[in-house]
């Protein structure tokens, strides 16, 4: 059974019984305290919580789903995947265990014939959570799966929560017997291999707080309701009932590996190290594309940086494997094809995700060349010094800095017959991952424990924003923290968060910054720096207090500072409006990547290949302000999500939760799902002017803007700067860039001149340097100090000159010129003289010591530097004596 059929048979299965299709979240669904959804249940969590009601009580979904805890296992088993799909079926506060289990046993064991998976009854085997009888009993009754094949186990395998505070419950869980060709008798507590994992059911009802019942922690409490929350794993489901033996057989990655084949030539199945590499290129190529697809673009953070990682792993197992042109794109289209008939998106934007994984295999194929350069110097070093191991901080520096894999560097070691100091290289590496946990730890704590912001929002309900009309309104503390902790009262001069049955106050979300201004009440005064949402819908304030003392219960006047926020808003439509227009120009390939909206001033990023031309940008900010002109009134409406993208609504990744959505139409200009702030009419933006652009990493590009007076002020900067150059060059402002190109040219051909006086001028003492040629041994020695202040090339050219003055004689030219503390050093031979076995390179050492230098080269030229101008005397003696000890002839 394909694996869509698989998808298509659990969606209709359950909408059957009652549940609502629901779409797969986005894989970086804006939850704080996950890098990328990792779990079917994710987009459903507030419904859990009690945090926003349900739209429906039952739903079904397949989850697009990454995890990314060891991406270095994957590939050297058939086991790690980063990314999978999880079918789950959920009930919110409707059904409970009982009809979790009649579900799940009716689909899998239902004939494929009659629109089920078709599992053997009499091979399953199932789990219950420790004291779980009442699972363990509905398994007998509803299955009739005999006592022996129930197993129970303890929190750490049977109880479910997301790995940090949220929901949890109990699980059990579905298990295949693969047979006994694929391990020992006894069920899954005995061996969890011949006993596949299929299917997970878990009873959500309780919260859970900093530690977690998986480790015997009681819960902080329980869910308003009793809830499901099941997770089929697609992949196994596929590979048990394609008859194959693991995922990477399946018919959604096998295709990519058979890709790998062609291009390289080698056979999967054949060497393991190879189908370590083509398991990796299946695998990370599957997770690049929907990443990507999600809108994430490789970095150097975060997720960006997981999926550079992935990437890079490619392209390096793709070397390895032999080929060296660049393929992701390659390899992207064949998973297009494999993943589009369930996330048709992928189509859709295959331009964009191919473009930037070209973009992101082109940067790494240079780091990778100059990576190269770095470790050849470094391998040359260590056989020059006699050694045959590589030091472990070259690895990690190649690691670190050229992105180069430890086994990559291990490789080519390998291939010029060094080994590597990994023990070195894994301490280094510890003592960065040590670092980042210190970092994250740090960062976690700054966050705070959330349960009490979820108990407020439990208590009170969402806060009511009135920001869209007022920017003034009467308001009432309901909840007060310092320090992270629920106090009474603060007093002047005491910082608090504070939260309002309602506000005025934007809080920072989308791109637009949040509101500041003032909150005043009988005797008290309160200025507002900042506004966040630390769990969905609740506004935290973060104020100072400036007099009076703050209480629960206070009544409050909130004020916005209005000038603040008018210009906020500015920005923000001009944002919507620079984005109509960049994707006028680059069509749907140039995708938002991020954007900033601050009084007077916004960034907007965007991914597109190749370069940005600056008439594109010219004709951008051109279309925008004609645009300005038609004045329209800008228009805001909520609607269904499905409803807003079928009128074509710009729609961001980073979904939000819920279904319902706010639409900010500009005209038939700009349509954009959005929750931000705009201005009444465009007219009111006055002028948007492009200050500048930059590629920020992997085409990814950054304009900025300035508007209304912020840009007025641009011009007039740009203009009074114009001026003051025409002044100080006497020449109309027309007349400057020919002005300047004039003197610039000028310039250069009089820094030219005086490069070429001073090289005759180092020349010329050439001659008279050669007079002082000494015979030592039939050898013509110039061994002499030169003046102050002539460089590497210059002393090059001057040792070059006096050699060839030499002529036909065995001759060895050696000149050294103390600059400062420092000094450089030249020899250089006549063919004669190493036609007589001396070489300039074999030279240096017998006198390197004595200026406290080194250096080394070619048998006719070598060069090298010092620390001990003072030795230069000492040095000569030393050269005399080596070029006296050598054979006549
Ligand atoms: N949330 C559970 C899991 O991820 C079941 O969906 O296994």
């Amino acid at each position: 059974m394909e694996t869509h059929e698989i998808n298509k048979r659990f969606l209709d299965y359950f909408e059957k019984h009652g549940h609502t299709k629901v779409p797969s979240a986005s894989l970086i669904l804006d939850d704080p305290t996950l890098l990328f959804v990792n779990a079917g249940m994710v987009q459903f969590k507030p419904y859990f919580l009690g945090e926003v009601p349900p739209p429906y009580p039952r739903a079904t979904s397949v989850q697009k789903c990454v995890r990314t805890g060891d991406i270095d296992e994957v590939g050297k088993t058939t086991r790690h995947n980063t990314f999978f799909q999880m079918a789950g079926n959920f009930s919110f506060g409707d059904y409970f265990k009982e009809g979790a289990i009649e579900r799940a046993w009716e689909l899998i064991t239902t004939a494929q014939d009659a629109g089920g998976f078709g599992f053997d009854p009499d091979r399953i085997w199932v789990t219950v959570y420790e004291n779980d009888s009442e699972a363990a009993g509905l398994w007998r009754e509803i299955a009739g799966i005999p006592s022996e094949r129930i197993q129970s186990r303890g929190g750490k395998d049977n109880y479910w929560d997301m790995g940090v505070p949220g929901p949890g419950g109990p699980c059990s869980e579905i298990y295949y017997d693969r047979g006994p060709e694929y391990g020992r008798e006894g069920g899954p507590v005995v061996d969890e291999d011949r006993y596949l994992e299929i299917w997970n059911l878990v009873f959500m009802q309780d919260e859970r707080g900093e530690l977690s019942p998986k480790e015997g922690h009681p819960p902080v409490g329980e869910l308003p309701k009793k809830n499901i929350d099941t997770g089929m794993g697609v992949e196994r489901v596929a590979y048990l009932l394609q008859g194959v033996a693991n995922v990477y057989e399946t018919d959604l990655v096998r295709p990519v590996i058979s890709r790998a084949e062609e291009f390289s030539g080698r056979r999967y199945g054949t060497d393991h190290a190879d189908d370590v590499r083509f398991r990796v290129i299946a695998d990370h190529a599957r997770s690049g594309v929907m990443l990507i697809g999600d809108g994430v673009t490789p970095g150097n953070e975060a997720r960006g940086y997981v999926l550079r990682r992935l990437l890079r792993r490619i392209v390096r197992s793709v070397r390895l494997l032999g080929v060296h042109e660049p393929v992701l794109p390659e390899f992207a289209a064949v998973v297009r094809d494999a993943m589009a008939p369930s996330y048709p998106e992928i189509a859709r934007d295959f331009d964009r995700i191919s473009d930037v994984m070209r973009a992101e295999e082109e940067t790494f194929l240079a780091t990778l060349t100059s990576g190269s350069k770095i470790f050849d110097l470094a391998a040359e070093e260590t056989k020059r010094s006699g050694g045959s191991v590589l030091a472990g901080d070259k690895a990690f520096q190649l690691h670190d800095t050229y992105g180069f894999p430890i086994d990559l560097t291990l490789e080519m070691a390998a291939e010029q017959g060094l080994s590597v100091d990994e023990d070195g290289f894994r301490t280094l590496m510890e003592e960065q991952r040590q670092r980042a946990k210190a970092d994250a730890a740090a960062r976690k704590a700054g966050h705070g424990d959330l349960s009490v912001y979820r108990q407020l929002l439990e208590d009170h309900g969402e806060t009511q924003f009135l920001g869209y009309t007022d920017l003034q309104a009467t308001a009432r503390v309901i909840g007060l923290l310092s320090g992270g902790e629920p106090v009474r009262s603060v007093r002047e001069g005491g910082k608090a968060e504070l939260i309002l049955d309602r506000t005025p106050f934007y809080a920072e979300s989308g791109g637009q910054i949040a509101d500041t201004g003032v909150l005043l009440g009988h005797g008290v005064e309160l200025r507002v720096h900042d506004v966040q949402k630390l769990v969905p819908g609740l506004f935290v304030h973060r104020v100072e207090v400036l007099a009076g003392e703050v209480g629960l219960d206070t009544e409050l006047t909130a004020s916005v500072d209005a000038t603040r926020r008018a210009s906020i808003a500015r920005s923000h439509s001009a944002t919507h409006l620079v984005h109509a227009a960049v994707r006028g120009a680059y069509g749907r390939r140039a995708a938002q990547a991020g954007s900033l909206n601050s009084p007077g001033r916004m960034r907007f990023d965007f991914t597109t290949p190749g370069a940005v031309s600056a008439d594109v940008l010219t004709e951008v900010e051109e279309e925008v302000n004609d645009y300005l002109q038609t004045d329209v009134e800008v228009q805001a409406y909520t609607t269904t999500k499905d409803k807003a993208l079928e009128m074509g609504a710009i729609a961001l990744f980073g979904e939000k939760y819920g279904n319902d959505v706010r639409v900010v139409d500009m005209g038939d200009y700009s349509r954009e799902l959005c929750g931000g702030t705009h201005v009444e009419r465009i007219g009111q933006l006055g002028l948007v002017k492009l200050v500048g652009d930059s590629s920020i990493g992997s085409g990814v590009h950054r304009v900025e803007a300035l508007v209304g007076q912020d840009a007025l002020r641009y011009v007039r900067k740009e203009q009074l700067l114009v001026s003051q150059l025409a002044n100080t060059l006497k020449v109309p402002t027309e007349q400057l860039p020919s002005r300047i190109d004039d003197m610039v040219t000028r310039l250069r051909n009089a820094e030219r001149e005086i490069e070429q006086l001073r090289v005759q001028q180092v020349l010329s003492s050439a001659g008279s340097l050669a007079d002082k040629a000494q015979d030592v041994g039939g050898i013509a020695l110039v061994a002499e100090r030169i003046a102050e202040g002539v460089d590497a090339s210059g002393l090059r050219a001057l040792a070059g000159e006096v050699r060839n003055r030499l002529g036909s004689r065995p001759g060895v030219v050696a000149l050294f010129a103390p600059s400062g503390e420092k000094l450089s050093f030249v020899v250089a031979t006549t063919a004669a003289a190493r036609d007589r076995g001396l070489a300039a390179g074999k030279l240096v050492p017998a006198f390197a010591e004595a200026v406290g230098g080194r250096g080394g080269g070619k048998p006719d030229m070598a060069q090298g530097g010092g620390s001990k101008p003072g030795g230069i005397d000492q040095a000569i003696t030393a050269l005399r004596a080596a070029v006296g000890a050598a054979p006549t002839g």
